[in-house]
């Protein structure tokens, strides 16, 4: 008999995870769009970039703390906005919230959570969290979803604008993706019984999208957003140094380069390709984050090095999830800090302001 073995890498909890998912789960979590040549991507491009460390600098005390939009954070490592948690775990994204309070860092709940607004903000208040928006076609359910963050206590406002149509996950086709029954769209209840149109062989949430959400949203609406609640506004989906920079002409204090976990675009840059240009863009204008393949302590430190202020971690928060609810969640967590901990003593650094260009090079 074979003794179970706690993971010791975020890898290991993937292979884990893949055995407590059901396939239409498993195929929802980890699918890019089309060919997932972008998925892929994200993560060989780390492989690309090396690093140059610094000698005998005394590094024996060590810090990884950081403030982004002057909130503070344990680390530099937030949690990234995914929908349907319950699919891991019935606690879902009450349990994410608990593990990054714990951890002292912000997670961000996505607009098609599976527990209400409320309900997290009132688990997680020892931190900052952050409420992802979908601008839906009906404005006043989008103000409402708003206004319900704001009051709850969450501390930023997180518009994704790279999905105005989802982007074909073709297992999820495959799969007819669907929610299993007696889940639901915990902030969107007034939605359940709406009649979505599915067409035979469609994914469900394809057609939510295409139905709900507002492919017309552009630049002139960030006003819009920015208007419904005092919440600092943060534009994720960005891979383009001059979009950077009109969002930050619009009004946002950070933008976040991502594409989607390669779930859009297929053939989109890897987040790190494009994460230099962004920064070189914005200067000191706005907080840069970045996410997208993140699975080791070095690729923290080499998305800090090209100019990231923190990254947001996606999947394996979810593999922890599926393995061990909050515990996994901050096990999962815990390895990262521990290895980026780890990774910065190696390269000369004691703290996260050590981090310079210097520090890497891409071949
Ligand atoms: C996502 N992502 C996402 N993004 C967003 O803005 N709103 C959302 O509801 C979701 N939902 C979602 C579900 C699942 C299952 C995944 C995997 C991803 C994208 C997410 O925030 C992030 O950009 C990527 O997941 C980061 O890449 P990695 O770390 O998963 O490689």
């Amino acid at each position: 008999m074979t003794t179970p073995v706690r993971p010791i890498n975020l890898f290991e909890y993937e292979r884990l995870a893949n055995q407590h998912l059901s396939q239409m789960a498993l195929d929802y979590y980890a699918s890019g769009a089309w060919d997932e040549i972008t998925l892929r991507d994200n993560r060989a491009a780390f492989e690309r970039y090396k690093l140059r460390p610094r000698m005998l600098v005394d590094v024996s005390q060590r810090d990884l703390s950081t403030t982004i939009l002057g909130q503070s954070l344990q680390l530099p490592i937030l949690i990234a906005p995914m929908a349907f948690q319950c699919l891991a775990h019935p606690d879902g994204e009450i349990a994410t919230a608990k593990a990054a309070a714990k951890m002292g860092t912000a997670m961000v709940l996505s607009t098609l959570a599976t527990k209400s607004i409320e309900e997290v903000a009132s688990v997680g208040n020892q931190t900052p969290q952050w409420f992802q928006l979908y601008v839906h076609r009906d404005r006043a359910l989008t103000r409402a979803l708003v206004e319900r963050a704001y009051a709850a206590g969450f501390q930023a406002l997180c518009l994704t604008v790279d999905a105005p149509l989802l982007g074909k996950r073709e297992r999820d086709t495959r799969n007819q993706f669907v929610l299993p029954s007696g889940m639901e769209l915990a902030n969107l209840a007034t939605l359940t019984d709406l009649e979505i149109s599915y067409k035979p062989g469609e994914s469900g949430l394809f057609a939510y999208f295409l139905e709900q959400l507002n492919p017309a949203l552009t630049w002139k609406d960030l006003e819009w957003v920015q208007s419904l609640s005092p919440l600092p506004l943060v534009v994720k989906g960005i891979l383009r140094g001059d979009n950077a920079l009109r969002a930050v002409e619009h009004g946002a204090k950070a933008v976040i380069v991502s594409n989607h976990g390669g779930r859009q675009l297929d053939g989109a840059i890897a987040t790190i390709d494009a994460l230099s240009e962004v920064v070189a863009a914005v200067g000191d204008t706005a907080e840069v984050l970045v996410d997208g393949g993140i699975r080791r302590g070095t690729d923290v430190l080499k998305a800090l090095a090209l100019g990231a202020k923190a990254v947001l971690l996606g999947r394996p928060v979810l593999w922890g999830l599926a393995v061990g609810g909050e515990a996994g969640v901050g096990h999962v967590l815990e390895l990262l800090r521990d290895e980026l901990d780890l990774a910065i003593a190696l390269s000369g650094c004691a703290k996260l302001q050590d981090i310079d260009s210097s520090l890497v090079l891409r071949l």
